[in-house]
């Protein structure tokens, strides 16, 4: 069985959420990459660490993505721009557990100025501990690979 990872990273707004977010995932005993940055003190685009994110999981499709901006907003339209992303930006627990369960998603976007770190982890642990339900919704997220 393949090595599945918890792939993380974030811009200098994301950076705080993004540590105590490894913290807890490390603690959990997953396996983590954080693709960084590693202080928040220098300005980061978005776009650059989403691209990263969307690079590791071309390569390793088992691989499940977080990515943490400011509002979760600006990661979550850049790592769509990848037709084998499939991200959701997760503020409540039922947009956590939805968008595994029918949207398959392989990327996490969080807002690290929107969202207070301890519902970010609790968002986190519904996401990785719910599945996806297959049935009708693989059509539709077939359908949302194809589009152009
Ligand atoms: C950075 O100031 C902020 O624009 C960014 O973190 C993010 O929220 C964009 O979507």
């Amino acid at each position: 069985m393949q090595d599945k990872k918890i792939i993380i990273a974030s811009d200098h707004a994301g950076f705080q959420l993004k540590e105590k977010l490894i913290s807890h995932l490390t603690e959990e005993g997953y396996n983590v990459l954080d693709l960084g940055p590693y202080t928040d003190v220098i300005p980061v685009d978005y776009p650059d660490k989403a691209q990263l994110v969307a690079a590791d999981i071309q390569e390793h499709p088992q691989n499940i993505g977080v990515l943490i901006c400011g509002t979760g907003e600006g990661m979550c339209m850049a790592v769509n721009k990848y037709s084998f992303i499939r991200a959701g930006l997760v503020y409540n627990e039922e947009t956590a557990k939805m968008t595994r369960l029918h949207n398959d998603a392989n990327v996490i976007c969080l807002g690290g100025r929107t969202t207070p770190p301890e519902s970010a982890i609790k968002y986190l642990d519904i996401f990785l501990n719910t599945s996806f339900e297959g049935g009708r919704h693989q059509r539709r997220i077939q359908k949302l690979g194809d589009l152009k």
